[in-house]
């Protein structure tokens, strides 16, 4: 079975990035894949600390990103790039953890700009040679159109009012699995 982990980069407990990944997830689920959500606000995980060889649940992390065949990463636009906390797991995790792994990118914004932030995403994925889908989504004004629900599982899902938006995140949640399928032939 294919599997596709997703990574959320908030720390917030209202996080509407986790809820977005959350949607692409589920849509990823409904298309016949083993999901596995890392909720980076839920781990334990120092700044990553190039003298250390593992750090609180790093080597736990670094498998389940090896185990995938695709990844959905999503993070908050912070200055205009991704948060700090997406950043220090990106340092965790290589091209061993992502040598011929699909890659869906999404990014949240409070304002109505996320091109930079998906552009380092994908720049920085292609450093550790995975390989980026075309179809990306960027949520502008995320809090007014991204419904949390509960941030405990089970609990009321997410859910994203718009349309349009909902139906780009689940689509990313969809090509994820095409494309992480054909890099498993
Ligand atoms: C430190 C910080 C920097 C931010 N920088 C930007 C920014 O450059 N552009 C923007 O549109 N929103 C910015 N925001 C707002 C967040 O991108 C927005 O609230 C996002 O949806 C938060 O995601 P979350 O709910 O998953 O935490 C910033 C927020 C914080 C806390």
């Amino acid at each position: 079975m294919t599997r596709i982990a997703a990574i959320s980069g908030s720390r917030r407990a209202e996080s509407t990035t986790r809820a977005a990944i959350r949607v692409a997830l589920d849509a990823a689920a409904d298309a016949n894949a083993e999901t596995d959500l890392i909720d980076l606000a839920a781990v334990d995980l120092p700044l990553y600390h190039p003298d250390e060889d593992a750090q609180g649940d790093s080597e736990a992390l670094r498998r389940r990103v090896r185990e995938a065949d695709g990844v959905i990463a999503g993070t908050p636009v912070y200055r205009g790039s991704y948060s700090s906390t997406f950043k220090s797991f990106h340092d965790f995790c290589g091209s061993e953890e992502y040598e011929r792994t699909a890659v869906g990118l999404l990014a949240t914004a409070g304002g109505g700009s996320y091109g930079g932030t998906l552009g380092h995403l994908r720049s920085t994925f292609r450093n550790v040679h995975a390989w980026t889908v075309p179809h990306e989504v960027g949520i502008r004004n995320a809090s007014s159109v991204v419904e949390t629900g509960d941030a405990g599982d089970p609990g009321p899902e997410p859910q994203i009012t718009d349309d349009d938006v909902r139906r780009r995140t689940e689509t990313l949640g969809r090509v994820v699995v095409e494309h992480a399928e054909r890099l498993r032939e």
